[in-house]
């Protein structure tokens, strides 16, 4: 059966903990070329910075070699079905990395491709931004301890947040979340969470989600597709900036995570994602270490638990 990496919950604890496992060894500077001769086409629907690097230096780093397909410049964007363009990349490439807004057509592209999919952002989730944020914490406070951690989540209930809770419910770390009222995460994925015992809170007071917590993480107020939204949004979680004062309630040693593009003077002071607790840049970092690890157990068929 092919490998995709739609959503975290797919994982299994292994799994997950491999990926991270990997990431870190291909970090230390190591390129086995698990990719030599295979093909990643990149399609993106939205805009992207480090996604679209970050898989395109890992793929030539792995041996192998990127083709970026925005939508529109691409019969995607005239309306192709998704099923035909599954089909026929499938014919030329061995891995789609795909950035859109419905996650059911990540979902469809899966369904009909014959390669692995790997999911770069949806309006529902984000997957490999967490491995990247997850493998951020596994380095500051050991892969091993990642249970052990409270995670704060600040803002937006967004396509990060959902990506959080899955994480939480295979890693099992306690995360909780504050958000305005109507902002909250995805219903289902909260649901489903919690089915399986997750430790997931959600609330509308930012000092009692930070309270004590390891790692303190936000995001923008308006995603991807949300400008119109975007001074209603302001109002709205005017009381969920990440300030100093925000982080003296986390644990001393806490630190600050965001997946950036980030608005200074917004989501985040800037004495807070420009000072010493931030880890932001590393973050962006291990995409790149993260994805290759993805892209070689998917594409590669380098099994986690020995590669790691
Ligand atoms: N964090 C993230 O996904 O960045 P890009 O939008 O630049 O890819
Ligand atoms: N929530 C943001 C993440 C950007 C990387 C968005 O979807 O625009």
């Amino acid at each position: 059966m092919k490998r995709d990496l739609l959503t975290l919950d797919s994982l299994s604890e292994a799994e997950f903990l491999g990926l991270l496992r990997l990431g870190e060894r291909l970090k230390r500077g190591e390129h086995p070329r698990y990719l030599e001769g295979q093909t990643l086409a990149m399609l993106f629907a939205k805009a992207s910075t480090r996604t679209r690097v970050s898989f395109e230096v890992g793929t030539f780093q792995l041996g192998g070699h990127a083709i970026n397909l925005a939508a529109r410049d691409s019969q995607i964007g005239r309306g192709e079905p998704v099923s035909d363009t599954a089909q026929v990349l499938s014919r030329y490439v061995n891995g789609i990395m795909v950035r859109t807004y419905k996650q059911a057509d990540v979902v469809a592209l899966a369904e009909n491709a014959s390669v692995p999919v790997i999911n770069g952002l949806t309006d529902l989730t984000h997957p490999c931004q967490i491995l990247a944020d997850l493998m951020t914490c596994g380095e500051e406070f050991g892969v091993d301890a990642l249970e052990n951690l409270t995670i704060a989540w600040v803002g937006d209930g967004n396509n990060m947040a959902n990506s959080w809770i899955n994480a939480a419910r295979v890693l099992k770390f306690t995360l909780k979340i504050a958000c305005p009222t109507g902002y909250e995460p995805d219903e289902g994925v909260l649901a489903a969470a919690h089915a399986e015992g997750a430790d997931v809170h959600v609330t509308q007071n930012i000092l009692d989600a930070v309270a004590g917590a390891d790692v303190v993480t936000t995001d923008v107020w308006a995603s991807m597709g949300q400008e119109d939204e975007a001074l209603a949004r302001q109002a709205a979680f005017e009381d969920f900036q990440v300030t100093t004062r925000v982080m003296e309630r986390a644990q001393p040693g806490a630190i600050f995570l965001h997946c950036l593009p980030a608005h200074r003077g917004e989501e985040v002071a800037a004495d807070v994602i420009d000072g010493p607790q931030s880890r932001v840049f590393d973050e962006a970092e291990n995409r790149l270490h993260v994805q290759k690890a993805v892209m070689a157990w998917c594409m590669g068929g380098v099994p986690l638990t020995d590669a790691s």
